[in-house]
């Protein structure tokens, strides 16, 4: 059986430090559900003497959650701690995180001590934390410049005060990979309690390392990696979850792995980056927009006759539906016929070589070629089915947004009104009640063509009715319009493939 890895996410806390992060309350409480699905062993939540807010949100996912451990963090302050300890109140879980620099630089610099006096005031904030819960860790802030020989002994003393875990930050992301296992390395050799205590790993990426440093200190001895959904966190970010998991996923081999549902990694990392504002870089590992797409002509003909050829991960593994091949000027015809069956279009033969040939020449001009431009290139325009609108009027703004719409369906005409939580949900609910099929919007993307509020809005739709699939498109300048008519579309298509 592999070695459990416990999984510390810090997003509440080291990844809401980012400015423009912060999240409220609610939000925060939506995080941590989510982490809770996902399987992590401790939720960080937050620093709860920083301010009444974070507090308050500590307090409130201690009530919320129950699964994982609840963690806040304090200095090796009283006051601090006794704050963390009351936020912590109600949870079923709880652990009181408390800390101190250990560099030279933290040392004399920020902290304008000496190093007795440091493991001093260590031993002291774990005793006193002790007091409040059973599960005590310590982080040794800017252990990744610190002499290990200090750090063992700041950690001896610790774990002989009653931590249970112990942290050694690598803060400033300095550390190579090498140095930093042997960092771990020399604690597990040197710190003669260290069996008394859990390792943890905390890496920033100041140098692109942070991964690869947890990676390494887990394989010489640490069991826990405090980790970020994305990788966010202070300056450059912390370790990301989704990395370390997947990494240790891929090579089982190493005989490490964690609770994590990793089919629940996509959805989670889009809330995340959602709430928290914060885009996902479109080449990041595992989570970005890229990370299972294929462009070229020779990887997507690999992809297509073997998705191992050019992948290590099932996309289907962290929760998205399949690997996408992007139509550009370098795809082949083999990922040109797959995307037109996937439409409903399939070509054979020289219908197939017509299509290319002029799919090549817009693609020359053009990105990416879309689905709804194939459909140009076929002739075909949107909205040619049994559902048309025939009268769309919205109410929006300041009042409940409401959608009157007409639609003809088949030689039928049915005019309904709905509110909803916006102009698109209010019409797209008025049509779904018409609708003798029940067809849900399964992804839903509105792109500005060019800039300006004069710009016409692009709208890809992926609708499904149980098992079928299909896709609607529609561009017009009003965009509530774009969208039904794109919903409208992607109906058709379900219907075309019922009858
Ligand atoms: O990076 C760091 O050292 C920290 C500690 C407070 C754990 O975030
Ligand atoms: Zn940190």
């Amino acid at each position: 059986m592999a070695d459990k890895l416990y999984i510390f996410d810090t997003t509440l806390r080291d990844g809401e430090q980012v400015p423009g992060c912060q999240l409220n309350t609610i939000e925060k409480i939506e995080v941590a559900r989510a982490l809770e699905a996902l399987g992590v062993d401790v939720i960080e939540a937050g620093f709860p003497v920083s301010s009444p807010g974070d507090f308050n949100s500590v307090r409130e996912i201690s009530k919320a959650v129950s699964e994982p451990v609840i963690c806040a963090l304090t200095r090796a302050v009283k006051n601090d701690i006794e704050v963390a300890a009351d936020a912590l109140s109600s949870a079923k879980r709880k652990r009181i995180h408390t800390g101190i620099g250990v560099s030279p630089q933290h040392i004399y610099d920020k902290l304008k001590s000496d190093p007795d006096s440091i493991v001093e005031r260590a031993v002291e904030a774990v005793r006193y934390a002790r007091r409040f819960v059973d599960d005590v860790e310590f982080y040794a802030e800017d252990a990744g410049r610190a002499d290990n020989e200090y750090l063992a002994r700041v950690v001896e003393a610790v774990i002989a005060a009653g931590a249970t875990v112990v942290n050694i930050p690598d803060t400033t992301g300095y550390c190579m990979p090498w140095e930093y296992g042997a960092k771990i390395k020399y604690l597990v050799d040197n710190v003669s309690n260290i069996d008394r205590a859990v390792i943890a790993t905390h890496c920033h990426n100041d140098l692109g390392m942070a991964t690869a440093n947890t990676i390494s200190g887990v394989m010489n001895g640490a069991r826990q990696v405090e980790v970020t959904i994305n990788g966010i966190g202070e300056r450059a970010g912390n370790t990301a979850l989704e990395e370390v998991v997947m990494a240790f996923r891929c090579h089982k081999g190493i005989n490490i792995d964690t609770s994590i549902d990793s089919t629940l990694i996509t959805s989670t990392s889009r809330m995340v980056s959602n709430l928290m504002n914060m885009p996902v870089q479109a080449n990041k590992a595992i989570v970005g927009r890229n990370a299972f797409a294929h462009s070229s002509g020779i990887h997507q003909d690999g992809v297509l006759k073997n998705r191992e050829n050019y992948e290590i991960i099932d996309p289907k593994d962290v929760g998205l539906d399949e690997s996408s091949i992007v139509l550009t000027a370098r795809s082949g015809r083999a990922a040109l016929s797959h995307r037109l069956e996937l439409l409903g279009r399939k070509r054979d033969g020289e219908a197939l070589d017509a299509v290319y040939e002029e799919f090549l020449r817009l693609a020359d001009k053009k990105k990416e070629v879309r689905d709804e431009d194939l459909l140009v290139l076929l002739g075909e325009s949107a909205s040619e089915g049994k559902v048309k609108a025939e009268y769309i009027q919205i109410l929006s703004g300041t009042l409940v947004p409401t959608a009157t719409v007409t639609l003809r369906i088949g030689d039928n005409s049915y005019t309904n009104t709905h509110t909803g939580n916006g102009p698109v949900d209010a019409a797209i609910s008025a049509i779904k009640e018409m609708l003798a099929e029940k067809i849900t919007i399964r992804e839903f993307l509105i792109q500005a063509m060019t800039k300006g509020c004069d710009d016409v809005g692009r709208v890809h739709m992926q609708v499904a009715c149980g098992e079928r699939v299909a896709h609607g498109f529609a561009a017009h300048t009003d965009i509530v319009r774009a969208s039904v008519e794109a919903y409208i579309d992607g109906v058709n298509s379900i219907l075309k493939q019922i009858d």
